[in-house]
């Protein structure tokens, strides 16, 4: 007798490499269950490119509603299509749950697995391990703003930036807290108050929430010394705080150290609410139907939802499969394998349904 159904997850493969991924992902979590049991139902919603061209619709409103009280979790793919080049159906669906979710965590953690896979001569697994917070429901994503005579030659086209005392300070205590909660020593915040004066905001909240810390150092950086130091010295991070779109930059950055976008997965959270997971990686249209796409962050992504939902020796499992993966060489081409995305999952389900 299977154990009883406890966990609602939505998931919506999306578009490109999305299903592919997605795919391996859900065959991992099906090995998953025949051992640990956490009693997972899968509800698979439809909506991506395809949907969106066919019906045009993207995501109703009602199912955004359902998502935010009838789940317990939301797994993405990716959206993405060239057939939407204004990638309406990505930001009512991807930004649409983040931001009516009010998912304001966005969780990228970056873990060196194996030397191998880093671009930086001497750099060991023990010098790059950091997770990167970027606030997910403010800065310059809102879409405050316009075009004014657009298309022609006096073009204007505005973006505002939005920035609120409230938003800056919840992003930053959940930083700190969980600095605090894994036994890390330092919160580094990236900003670039000395060109936008209006980042002093995130100095202040920075330096007033962190006194609260008096365990945990405060380190503050302007966004691209940041860029540099993390190629120059990853040991320096551990936990990095900072806005929608310097998060959304310096998190594709971080990935490259560790093996790239295919080793990337992420949360977005909003603590005691539905949280969305999502590899950090997009459709990447012309890997695309070609079994060569890497679903190890799709995968990893997996076990930050085993993690989140209290199926902690399953996240375990799944965390330490892949690692098992790397160092055996079953990879795909982009971490410099020569197995294909269904084999990687096959190679790592199985090493999870037997327990190894
Ligand atoms: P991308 O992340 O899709 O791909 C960039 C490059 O990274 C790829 O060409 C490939 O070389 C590599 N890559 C990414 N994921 C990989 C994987 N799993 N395995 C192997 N290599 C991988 O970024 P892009 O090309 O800028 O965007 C493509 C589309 O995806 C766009 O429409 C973009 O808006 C969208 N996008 C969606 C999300 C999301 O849904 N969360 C995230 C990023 C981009
Ligand atoms: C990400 C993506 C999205 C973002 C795009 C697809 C809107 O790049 O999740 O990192 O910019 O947040
Ligand atoms: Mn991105």
């Amino acid at each position: 007798m299977s154990a009883p159904a406890s966990h609602r997850l939505a998931v919506i493969a999306g578009d490109g490499i999305g299903p592919e991924v997605v795919q391996e992902a859900l065959k991992v979590l099906d090995a998953v269950e025949q051992v640990y049991r956490p009693g997972i139902v899968v509800e698979r919603l439809p909506y991506g490119a395809d949907h969106y061209l066919a019906t045009g619709v993207t995501l109703p409103p009602d199912e955004m509603r359902r998502l935010g009280s009838d789940v317990d979790a939301i797994l993405v793919g990716a959206l993405g299509d060239p057939r939407v080049p204004g990638n309406e159906h990505a930001r009512d669906i991807l930004l649409g749950m983040r931001f009516q979710l009010d998912l304001y965590v966005n969780e990228r953690p970056a873990r060196l697995f194996d030397e191998r896979l880093t671009p930086l001569k001497g750099k060991t697994t023990r010098d790059i391990d950091l997770v990167v917070f970027r606030e997910n429901t403010e800065g310059l994503y809102v879409s405050v703003g316009g075009t004014f005579k657009q298309g022609t030659p006096d073009e204007i086209a505005i973006a505002e930036e939005l920035n609120t005392r409230k938003g800056v300070e919840r992003i930053v205590r959940h930083a700190f807290e969980w600095a605090r909660a894994n036994g890390k020593t330092r919160v580094t915040m990236a900003d670039k108050a000395n060109a936008i004066a209006a980042h002093g905001l995130w100095r202040r909240v920075f330096d007033a929430v962190g006194r609260e810390y008096g365990d945990i150092e405060r380190d503050t950086r302007y966004i691209d010394a940041m860029a540099m130091d993390l190629v120059r010295t990853p040991e320096s991070f551990q936990v990095i705080v900072t806005g929608n779109l310097f998060g959304d930059i310096i998190s594709d950055l971080a990935s490259m150290l560790v093996g790239g976008l295919g080793m990337a997965p992420s949360a977005n959270r909003h603590p005691g609410r539905v949280t969305m997971f999502e590899p950090v990686h997009g459709s990447a249209p012309p890997l695309a139907g070609k079994d060569v796409a890497n679903p190890m962050a799709a995968i990893l992504t997996l076990s930050m939802l085993l993690e989140t939902i209290g199926a902690r020796e399953a996240a375990a499992a799944v965390d330490g499969a892949v690692r098992a993966a790397v160092a055996a060489n079953v990879g795909t081409p982009d971490i410099g394998g020569t197995h294909g995305t269904r084999a990687v999952g096959d190679w790592i389900a199985r090493r999870v349904a037997t327990r190894e």
